[in-house]
């Protein structure tokens, strides 16, 4: 069943006060809710309370029994004759066997709880919709041994013994929240503890809960909290309002993270960390994901969503301000460069593909599955663009009108937008369209030159594609940050120009243009959208040099790398020199930093390149990109060794120049690897077994497994034996080897799926090889089909486990009008496959059927 935007009506029901009593135990939690509820309007409905898998044991109205309930499917549904009453239910739930993590649940001992989007409906009756806001109150009653901490929302209140080896604790939590945003656990914790001031004075008390062996690798995150809570306050002027912030961490999560009050909870992978175990990438990611669950306390809670197909309201908010952060800690040209690269990676497909779906999309079927790249990444790229045509300062007073106005309610992306145009002073009628239509604008880009008169005309023109169920598309606003360079002299030919493209085309001219001007289009990516110019390689060379703004500089050189790689695959063959010369000039730029130089001679994935052709050849892409690297680490390879060298020479720290040596030391190790110099495996095997930090380490464990030297296979034995306790490494074993570039990673796959610490029931372990393996182009989309067969089979078994997680794992299945026929086939097989098999959960249903139908 489909549920639609349009259709939205208030709650008939509202509930202010919940207060909730648990008898915690794994193999049976009894669940007693009192619900103050209250009738919103006139009108003579009964009280529906949500529930999953839930059977009332008992149903009390005024603390009285009541018989006047029935069950509608899952639903409580009450007569009630009043306007306001109390509603008490009882239910008995089994957190141990709950496989989905939704709802309560128990991982590795401790008993923990997600309810985003619609999983407090698994653990009490409830009218489980984010506009139905209440002031919860908590009673927990656990055995004292197996589960002596307990912890929910809110700050805490009392706690006592309860005699018979149990112990009990109450929280309460001053602020109504919705019940997405309850949470509660319970288990063998210790802390790790710090104390933060606020800007009024304050006192916070921060704990990061872990087992005790985990304890001394929660320096990092504890660290990032209390950076992310000063930069809010000096960023938005947000300041925290508990008297405690409480962040646990759990092995078994289905996604990154959750921002429960006062209470979130992590997915291990995003806490953890220490130098032998994580690496600069999960540093950052975890720095990003305590700030980014740390800023919805403001952006998601104070203020929350009236509906589901509001979420970007919350999310693409929260996730611009975690960029903005990120980039504030280090360099903003390097973050917007992996945050450029993960949106084409993720959301371009997704908006080009059978999943595509608005911003603010129009109907669901299963909510979960539209937790998405488009909801988040595009929906950050919304807000940046609000910010750049406001600028800084009208920017910051529209969020404070925002968070002013609408504090304590339930809001809308309109809402918003609303005051980005009240206190940004402009009109955003059309720039709505970006929240309603899906798709990414294609702009084309002619710069002309008129040597004679001094002039220079920029043609741009503007397409929206046609996406599933929004045939014909209106242009959109895009703010394009533009400026020319003389190609002569390299000087800048006027200043920076903000072009508001609204038409369908539209011509800019400049005027007293002397020399011939290279254009330096849509610089820092301020619209998200795909540029095609007529830009010469030459003109590219040039701008991957001169450039002012490094975000353009970065992308003139992936341009410039495209191009050649999209003329090798379509000819099977190209000149390799303009790109040659061009990373030979960035890699000898000393006004650049490693980090940058790393980003910029990378070469553009395969899938990548792919998504610039009509179809998608993966064996020709894969020869193309390897005869270029070829090319590159053989014509540079003393360059290369040199920038490897001196990289090696640092000892392992944290900091944005260290990061970068790291990063730029093992682009180069692949390159000299693929170079074929017959010392690479044994320089690679060096850097394995010398390495003092997780970053170089697998670093080089990537570049040997995708070799076929002795020392590859050592190395595989000597990751593995190392790590073996540490599941966070262990996945990075997985996933090392399912993105291998090696002919037989197929084949390998499927073994390592029969691996004992291979388990489904572990999402980060199933992502680490079943996702991993499906973005590694060619060898998920090997001739013979057997990577879309094990694919298919694995979330198959997976979909009994935990569907979420399943349907999280499918749209690469769905790409297949993207490949050649008899691949597609192959690819339509298996989504038939998938849909035919009895008791299919809903989320997978939804998006197996939307991919197959194209
Ligand atoms: N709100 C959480 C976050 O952005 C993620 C919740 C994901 N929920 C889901 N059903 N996929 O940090
Ligand atoms: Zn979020």
């Amino acid at each position: 069943s489909v549920t639609r935007r349009e259709d939205y009506l208030v709650p008939d029901w509202m509930v202010p006060e919940t207060s909730l009593d648990f008898a915690l135990d794994p193999a049976a939690t009894t669940v007693e809710a009192t619900l103050s509820v209250e009738r919103n309007g006139e009108h003579d409905r009964p009280l529906r309370l949500d529930g999953d898998g839930l059977t009332p044991e008992l149903v009390r109205v005024d603390g009285e029994d009541w018989s006047n309930w029935c069950m509608d499917g899952p639903t409580l549904v009450i007569e009630l004759p009043g306007a306001s009453h109390t509603v008490e239910t009882r239910v008995t739930i089994c957190p141990e066997r709950n496989t989905q993590l939704m709802g309560l649940y128990s991982s590795g001992g401790i008993l923990c709880t997600q309810c985003e989007a619609e999983g407090f409906r698994r653990i009490t009756f409830f009218p489980d919709r984010p506009d139905v806001l209440s002031r919860y109150k908590v009673r927990m009653t656990a055995d004292k041994a197996r589960y002596p901490i307990l912890l929910a929302n809110g700050d805490p209140v009392a706690s006592g013994d309860a005699g018979d080896g149990r112990h009990w604790a109450e929280w309460g939590d001053p602020f109504p929240k919705p019940s997405y945003l309850f949470a509660l656990v319970a288990g063998d914790l210790a802390a790790n503890r710090a104390t933060f001031t606020t800007q009024s004075g304050r006192d916070v008390q921060l704990a990061i809960w872990v087992r005790e062996k985990d304890l001394p690798r929660t320096d990092h995150a504890l660290h990032a909290l209390k950076t992310a809570m000063a930069w809010d306050e000096a960023t938005y002027g947000r300041e925290y309002d508990l008297d405690v912030f409480n962040i646990v961490a759990v092995d078994d999560f289905n996604f990154g993270a959750m921002e429960n009050k006062g209470l979130n909870i992590f997915n291990s992978r995003y806490i953890l960390a220490d130098p032998d175990t994580a690496t600069d990438y999960d540093y950052d990611g975890i720095a990003g994901v305590v700030a980014h669950e740390y800023f919805h306390n403001w952006s998601g809670n104070r203020i929350t969503c009236r509906d589901w197909f509001q979420l970007s309201l919350k999310e693409g908010f929260t996730v611009f301000r975690d960029q903005s952060f990120s980039a504030d800690q280090g360099s903003h040209a390097v973050k917007r460069i992996e945050d450029v690269r993960a949106l084409r990676a993720a959301q371009f497909p997704e908006d080009a593909g059978p999943l595509a779906h608005p911003v603010r999309p129009d109907a669901y079927q299963e909510i979960s599955n539209f937790y998405t790249a488009t909801i988040y990444n595009k929906g950050a790229e919304l807000i940046r663009m609000m910010a750049t045509m406001l600028g800084p300062q009208r920017f910051r007073a529209a969020t404070d009108l925002y968070f002013d106005r609408f504090d304590g309610t339930a809001a809308t992306c309109e809402d918003f937008v609303t005051c980005m145009e009240e206190a940004g002073g402009i009109d955003l009628i059309q720039f709505r369209r970006w929240y309603s239509q899906a798709g990414t604008p294609r702009v084309t880009a002619t710069l002309t030159h008129e040597a004679g008169g001094g002039r220079a005309v920029l043609s741009l023109r503007q397409t929206v594609p046609p996406t599933p169920g929004q045939p014909v598309k209106e242009p959109m606003v895009l703010p394009l940050r533009i400026k020319l360079f003389g190609s002569d002299t390299g000087a800048e030919l006027g200043d920076e120009h903000l072009v508001l493209l609204s038409g369908e085309s539209e011509e800019i001219i400049f005027e007293g243009i002397s020399e011939r001007p290279v254009l330096s289009i849509n610089r820092g990516f301020s619209a998200p959208v795909i540029v095609e110019t007529n830009r010469t390689p030459a003109d590219l060379a040039f701008l991957s040099a001169r450039d002012d703004d490094p975000f353009a500089r970065y992308e003139a050189m992936q341009q410039l790398m495209l191009d050649t790689l999209v003329a090798s695959v379509t000819h099977g063959r190209a000149e390799h020199d303009n790109v040659v010369e061009a990373v030979r000039n960035t890699l000898g730029d000393e006004t650049l930093d490693s980090a940058f130089i790393a980003e910029a001679v990378l070469l553009p994935s395969e899938s990548f390149i792919g998504d610039q052709m009509p179809l998608v050849d993966p064996e020709a892409i894969h020869r193309a990109r390897e005869a270029l690297r070829r090319d590159l680490g053989r014509s540079l390879e003393r360059e290369w060794r040199a920038a490897y060298e001196q990289a090696k020479a640092n000892r392992f720290e944290y900091s944005p120049a260290a990061k970068g040596a790291r990063r730029l030391k093992t682009v180069a190790l692949g390159y000299i690897t693929a170079s074929g110099a017959p010392d690479a495996a044994s320089l690679a095997f060096v850097q394995f077994e010398q390495a003092d930090n997780m970053t170089d380490r697998q670093g080089a464990l990537t570049t040997l497994a995708g070799g076929t030297s002795d020392e590859r296979v050592a190395a595989l034995d000597i990751f593995y034996n190392r790590y073996s306790d540490n599941s966070l490494v262990l996945d990075k074993w997985f996933s090392t080897q399912a993105l291998s570039a090696r002919d037989d990673t197929p084949e390998q796959v499927e073994q390592l799926a029969r691996h004992p610490d291979f388990k489904l029931s572990n999402p980060n372990r199933a992502r680490s090889l079943i996702g991993a393996f499906s973005v590694n182009q060619r060898a998920f989309h090997d001739a013979s089909g057997r990577g879309y067969r094990f694919v298919a089979d694995q979330l198959i078994a997976l979909d009994k486990i935990n569907p979420q997680t399943a349907a999280k794992l499918l749209p690469p299945l769905g790409r297949w009008k993207r490949v050649d026929a008899k691949r597609a086939e192959m690819m339509r097989a298996e989504l038939e496959r998938i849909l035919a098999v009895p008791g299919l959960s809903k989320d997978m249903f939804e998006q197996a059927s939307k991919s197959l139908e194209g």
